[in-house]
């Protein structure tokens, strides 16, 4: 059990840290519950996409790389970005106006057809020798890591992705009762984060 003492922690000031101390309590929570939506759209992916799923248990590291940036593409989960323009600027024939609340489009940007080839489909197979840049993939966030909107926390998104499909992989063998997959219900794009709305169910868990 997490057990943590606000009262008797002060700052230099002689402040309570009560402040400090949620703030960190929820940037430790908060990548963790992101992360688990990511872990449903797995189940989800491994379920629609049997032949990829297939896959996954004899091609490797590589392959599962492969599996889960197509899963972060393909599936809906941070739909934009949202931001407030700094100063009067205009870009490619728009002009934006100082203060005007803008969304960058971080799913159709990871299915736009300029950048990938058959944007609908799931085909982990299009991540060999793909070039990336800091804009063409950006389910985390755009740019680069140390100057841009990238989140930081993309490399230890993938190792928890990975554990995941580890486990899932060797550890325990399921079933997968009858659920709605349809992807029109099962993800509602005025949400933020477009979660799946019933996760991911399975049953009749069997630890290998
Ligand atoms: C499903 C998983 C995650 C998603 C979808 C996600 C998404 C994002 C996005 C979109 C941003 C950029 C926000 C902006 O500047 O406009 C961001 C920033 C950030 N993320 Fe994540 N994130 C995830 C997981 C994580 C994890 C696991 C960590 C830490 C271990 C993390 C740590 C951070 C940090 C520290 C920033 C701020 C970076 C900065 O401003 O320099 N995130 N994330």
């Amino acid at each position: 059990m997490l057990y943590i003492n606000l009262l008797g922690n002060l700052d230099i000031n002689n402040e309570l840290l009560e402040k400090v101390v949620a703030v960190e309590i929820l940037n430790l929570l908060r990548p963790m519950v992101a992360v688990s939506v990511w872990v449903a759209n797995i189940g989800i992916g491994m379920h629609q996409f049997p032949e990829a799923a297939k896959q996954l248990q004899n091609g490797g590291n590589q392959y599962i790389e492969m599996f889960l940036q197509e899963t972060r593409r393909y599936y809906p989960f941070f739909p934009f970005a949202v931001a407030r323009v700094q100063k009067d600027f205009e870009y490619e024939g728009f002009k934006l106006k100082k203060d005007t609340l803008t969304l960058l489009d971080l799913y159709g940007t990871n299915r736009h057809p300029k950048d990938w080839s058959q944007p609908e489909t799931f085909l982990p197979e299009r991540f060999i020798n793909w070039k990336q840049t800091p804009f063409n993939f950006i389910p985390q966030g755009g740019g680069n890591y140390d100057f841009g909107h990238r989140c930081a926390g993309e490399f230890v998104t993938m190792s928890m992705m990975k554990a995941t499909i580890h486990y899932l992989i060797k550890y325990i063998s399921y079933d997968v009762p009858e659920q709605n997959f349809d992807f029109n219900f099962n993800f509602n794009f005025n949400d933020i984060p477009a979660v799946p709305s019933d996760g991911f169910t399975i049953n009749n868990i069997h630890y290998l």
